[in-house]
């Protein structure tokens, strides 16, 4: 039968002890190290909380019930680090070049060890894609087109829950500076991935990629490309265009959206499965981008331009179309059926992908919201818990932001701390005041008087 379903598996095998040496060489640069701050100053520091890097890691391939697990975000800060070694960043001003920083960044022997653990890290986080989605029946050109067009007219059709999100939130403009913190993680270098996939010899379907690559890129007009476009709006909106200054804040689902892209480019023999992610990301970018850029305008009013969302609205109906027209259709008559199952499989994957990266999102805007309610619990919980473990921290103590795969409860004894889970949103826990934090849920912790003990206890 023709279709597409999904399953739930886990699979582990044995590791090599060369790859966790590699992974932990990796981890150890001084650009992904203990920060002091929650914001990253230049494009090279990158915290990832070396101390979670263990073995089970690379032995691990999660299933999509993991997906809230600190593992997996840690995967994939990991991973965006190994793929964005490949492209070129600099600071943009008023922040300064840092030779050092910069040399250290791309440092040949340190981007080798991050190859050596890529597919091992790839298969942690996106192997469960192969045992969820299945690809099953004889696919022909015209069940191709009348599947994608009926996934499309769905999009069309239904409301936009990012939009009921972000204006229900209890404090919308900070609900969208979020949204667009997550956003920031791939738009500022927007379509990168997707530059992977134009060197070679692919005939006239490397030219017919091109052109939607260099509309992204503004034809050579700095001010045209669509991350300079992106940069206005997030300053525009009160927030910092310089990459990953927001590197901490990023869900692991957001991170994942970017990632898929580059697993699917800088793996060339998954070239099929990046066209058929690139048609659904083009063509329902279309759809949905007119649903964010009303929710920008209705939050933000005239303040913020909403040109980002709107040139995505028109030049998006293009790349969809020449997605499917001068790319899928050519490429399956030429080269037959065999190739329909990954484009669909790509579609597919990113579909599922971008619905579980909405869904993290509006969760973490509902935590944000509640944040309130999780503090008088913790309140409640307090006395009839006994603390699981004790943590004593010195002044200025930065805490990365991070997840816990349960629910915890995190207390105070004494001295104080800000607890951050993003940047429109912190709050000062005193000794005898504490907080629930939910599974999944991003937060990080600095500590503000000269020293803080804090327990915390799982739920
Ligand atoms: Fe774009
Ligand atoms: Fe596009
Ligand atoms: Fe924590």
């Amino acid at each position: 039968m023709l279709g597409i379903t999904r399953t739930s598996t886990a699979a582990i095998d044995t590791l090599p002890a060369e790859d966790f040496q590699a992974l932990r060489g990796f981890s150890a640069a001084p650009a992904f190290a203990q920060p002091r701050s929650f914001y990253t100053a230049n494009p090279y520091q990158r915290p990832l909380r070396p101390q979670d890097v263990t073995e089970t890691l690379l032995r691990t391939q999660l299933t999509s019930a993991d997906l809230a697990t600190p593992e997996h975000l840690l995967a994939q800060r990991l991973l965006l680090n190994i793929y964005e070694q490949d492209l070129v960043f600099l600071p943009k001003p008023p922040a300064k070049l840092d030779m050092k920083a910069f040399k250290g960044f791309y440092e040949p022997a340190h981007m080798a060890l991050g190859k050596q653990v890529r597919p091992r890290l790839e298969q942690c986080t996106y192997g469960w894609l192969k045992e969820e989605v299945h690809i099953n029946g004889a696919w022909c050109e015209e069940s191709f087109i009348a599947h994608t067009d009926k996934v499309l007219d769905d999009v069309a059709k239904a409301p936009s829950r990012l939009h009921q999100v972000l204006t229900g939130s209890h404090d919308p403009r900070r609900a969208a500076r979020f949204f667009l913190i997550q956003c920031a993680g791939d738009f500022l270098s927007e379509a990168s991935a997707m530059a992977r996939n134009v060197l070679g010899n692919a005939g006239a379907h490397t030219s017919e990629l091109f052109k939607i690559l260099i509309d992204e890129y503004g034809y050579g007009i700095d001010k045209k490309k669509h991350s300079s476009i992106f940069e206005g709006l997030l300053e525009q909106a009160g927030l910092s265009s310089q990459v990953h200054h927001y590197w901490q804040f990023y869900t692991a689902s957001s991170l994942s959206l970017t990632n898929y892209f580059h697993y699917i480019s800088a793996n060339h023999g998954e070239f099929f499965r990046y066209i058929g992610a690139m048609y659904y990301t083009e063509a329902s970018l279309a759809l949905t981008t007119g649903h964010q850029s009303r929710a920008i305008r209705d939050i933000f009013g005239d303040e913020v331009s909403t040109e980002y969302f709107d040139e995505h609205q028109h030049i998006d109906v293009h790349h969809g179309r020449m997605a499917l027209q001068r790319l899928i259709i050519p490429m399956i008559r030429q080269y037959g059926k065999q190739v329909i199952p990954d484009i669909i499989r790509g579609f597919e994957e990113f579909r599922l992908l971008q619905d579980q990266a909405d869904e993290e999102l509006y969760a973490h805007i509902k935590w944000h919201d509640e944040l309130d309610a999780h503090r008088a619990r913790a309140a409640m919980l307090h006395a009839s818990k006994p603390a699981d473990a004790r943590f004593t921290e010195a002044q200025g103590e930065v805490s990365v932001l991070h997840t816990h795969a349960g629910n915890e409860l995190f207390w105070v004894e004494e001295g104080e701390l800000d607890f951050v889970v993003t940047p429109q949103l912190s709050v000062k826990l005193s000794a005898g005041e504490g907080i629930i934090i939910p599974k999944g849920m991003l937060h990080g912790t600095q500590v503000t008087s000269p020293s803080c003990t804090y327990t915390v206890t799982a739920l």
